[in-house]
């Protein structure tokens, strides 16, 4: 039986993560926030007291990831993001994680998978693959709203100079750079409230999907 999958990458804080979110609901496909998975071998690391280059602590880390386990509310803390950017550069730990995500992706019905290399590395055959984008200025006004929606307070200069730092560290690793598989559908939110990014991100599936039924 075939299974759908969404594969949705972008950079830090370009809303995809609401996006695969409402997409699941929506299609009724399984979800999975690949980030988490870096995330929780980085948080292993820092519990365990371990330098986040101890390469081979980060491979039995990752082989210890458990899918049905991770803990968004542990995993979310902006510090954790920075770290698993770190470990997220060793091929190894990569390989571990990716063939994780893979069997998820080929549980039926399918799913909706987001992260850096969904549509280039992970599931390069996936029915959709969306790149979501918005300027490293409307990321960091986001991130920063967010911030004060719960009371905190940030400085919009660090926050951008974070989100840039990101950026460059996903981009220009030599193991799967975060960039947009050749036939990825391009979605630059910086001008889009998240419902304007469902809306369209529904137009392009829908649209694959009816020109499959008429094949
Ligand atoms: O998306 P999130 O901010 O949770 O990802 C944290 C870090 O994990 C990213 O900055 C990236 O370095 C890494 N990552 C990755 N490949 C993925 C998902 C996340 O390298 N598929």
């Amino acid at each position: 039986t075939h299974v759908f999958t969404i594969a949705i990458d972008g950079p830090a804080g370009a809303g995809k993560g609401t996006l695969a979110r409402r997409l699941a609901d929506h299609y009724r496909l399984n979800l999975l926030d690949t980030g988490l998975t870096y995330r929780a071998v980085a948080h292993a690391l820092i519990q365990h007291a371990l330098p986040l280059d101890n390469v081979s602590a980060a491979e039995t880390a990752a082989r210890q990831v458990d899918l049905a386990r991770l803990d968004r509310a542990v995993l979310s803390a902006h510090a954790i993001g920075e770290a698993a950017s770190k470990v997220a550069v060793f091929p190894t730990v990569r390989r571990i994680l990716v063939e994780k995500q893979r069997d998820f992706a080929k549980t039926p019905p399918g799913a909706v998978l987001d992260g850096r290399d969904i549509g280039t590395v992970v599931c390069p055959d996936a029915d959709i693959k969306l790149y979501v984008t918005a300027s490293a200025e409307v990321r960091a006004r986001r991130r920063l709203a967010e911030i004060e929606s719960i009371g905190g307070t940030a400085n919009f200069a660090e926050i951008l100079a974070d989100i840039v730092h990101r950026d460059e560290r996903d981009m220009g690793r030599a193991d799967s750079p975060l960039k947009p598989a050749a036939d990825a559908h391009l979605l630059d939110t910086s001008e889009m409230a998240i419902e304007a990014a469902f809306l369209a991100a529904r137009a392009v599936i829908d649209d694959v999907l009816a020109k499959r039924d008429k094949a």
